[in-house]
């Protein structure tokens, strides 16, 4: 017996309701994730692409591996084909949140070439994301003059960094925060909303580009994704590292039942060792930054206060604690756009797990989500 379902789990967003298996990763509550059983700290000092070839391939690859993947993933990145540009330049720059661009890019991309094979699919979307970022960032900003093209043999991160336009040690120190971020945001087990929702879409056996940008609207909301943008509004609002200070402004959050942005999650019990590892990216890269500092301040004031409230069942820090600031760090100034580098990361997890689904059963794939309602105030009645 897995699991005893009972009325008080019905509307509870299926909070811990085992609906099905996961071969790319699991979050232990105190541990935290684990890539295809690896600890994600083990992991981040890699090659993004020698992860995305874990998540999918299950194991970590062999050098001779790691560099056809590469390739691969160089020979598939080519030039977005000009429809799906048409449709981003088409879009007014400053419109919208960076995340609907994304989710519109995504479709884009798939109107113009989806081939129907779930694989090729993945990894030609996977391939294309820098440059669809790049941009992204620079069509929105009205920049399209600063956009480099793209240079084959670069990897994934590099390339978008070049793409912008970042040279020298700016870009240098751009490539390790978002390398670190992207590896730690990839994937985060098989429940949370943006991958359970692309799997839901993906089991009607739609594209893969439908599926993954059905993932990233589900990832813009401030409960998921957007949270890291918030957190960093948050830290900029709160404005000191004074910890008394801090302690009042978090007590007048609580006491107008605002969110303590940064802190909770549904799984984990324990710091997200996700934060804690971006927080020793942060002492060592940006340690006298302004936003870094109040970071650091709320990591040591914020639990002991969370603690105190009986309902609180996780009062430490999780990932976006921290991601924001770092970003801010080296550059990128504008919280909205933080939350489509989550998506990015997050393309390659889902991707996974959806193949995972769809060769699960000798081949036949799971079956298309269809998940029981019970009736509520519905006494039967007919029109007279
Ligand atoms: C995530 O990485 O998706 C977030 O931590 C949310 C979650 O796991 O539910």
């Amino acid at each position: 017996m897995l699991f005893t379902i009972t009325s008080k789990n019905l509307d509870s967003g299926l909070r811990g309701v085992p609906v099905g298996t996961c071969r790319t990763s699991f979050v232990d509550p105190y541990e935290g994730v684990h890539y295809v059983g690896y600890p994600v700290e083990d992991l981040v000092n890699m090659e993004e692409e020698d992860v995305i070839f874990l998540l999918m391939n299950k194991r970590l690859p062999t050098e001779e591996e790691a560099q056809e993947f590469h390739s691969e993933l160089t020979q598939r990145g080519e030039s977005i084909p000009t429809g799906a540009l048409r449709v981003l330049e088409s879009l007014t720059p400053g419109s919208g949140h960076p995340m609907d661009w994304l989710s519109i890019g995504i479709m884009a991309l798939g109107a113009a070439e989806n081939t129907g094979d779930a694989k090729a699919d993945a990894m030609n979307l996977i391939a294309r994301m820098p440059e669809l970022m790049a941009r992204i960032f620079r069509l929105r900003a009205g920049e399209k003059d600063k956009l480099k093209p793209r240079r084959p043999g670069l990897g994934l991160v590099e390339n978008f960094v070049h793409m912008m336009g970042y040279e020298g040690q700016q870009a240098r120190d751009i490539e390790r925060v978002l390398r670190f971020f992207f590896i730690l945001h990839m994937d985060h087990g098989g429940g949370n909303l943006s991958t359970f929702s692309g799997k839901a879409v993906a089991s009607g056996r739609a594209s893969i580009y439908s599926s993954i940008s059905s993932a990233m609207n589900a990832l813009s909301g401030p409960l998921h994704g957007r949270a890291n943008q918030a957190c960093l509004e948050f830290v900029q609002r709160i404005g000191t590292s004074d910890h008394k200070e801090i302690e009042d402004f978090v007590r007048t959050e609580l006491e107008n039942r605002r969110p303590i942005f940064g802190f909770g999650h549904g799984v984990l019990r324990a710091e997200d060792p996700r934060a804690r590892l971006l927080i020793e990216l942060g002492e060592e890269i940006c340690p006298d930054d302004e936003n870094f500092k109040i970071v650091r301040a709320l990591r040591e004031v914020v639990p002991p206060i969370l603690s105190e409230i009986p309902k609180i069942s996780n009062p430490y820090p999780n990932v976006d604690i921290a991601s924001g600031s770092l970003l801010h760090s080296v550059g990128f100034t504008i919280p909205e756009y933080y939350t489509t580098f989550f998506g990015w990361a997050r393309v390659a997890g889902i991707s996974a797990q959806i193949l995972d689904e769809r060769n699960a059963r000798d081949g036949r794939g799971t079956p298309i989500y269809r998940p029981k309602y019970i009736p509520k105030n519905q006494p039967l009645r007919r029109l007279e």
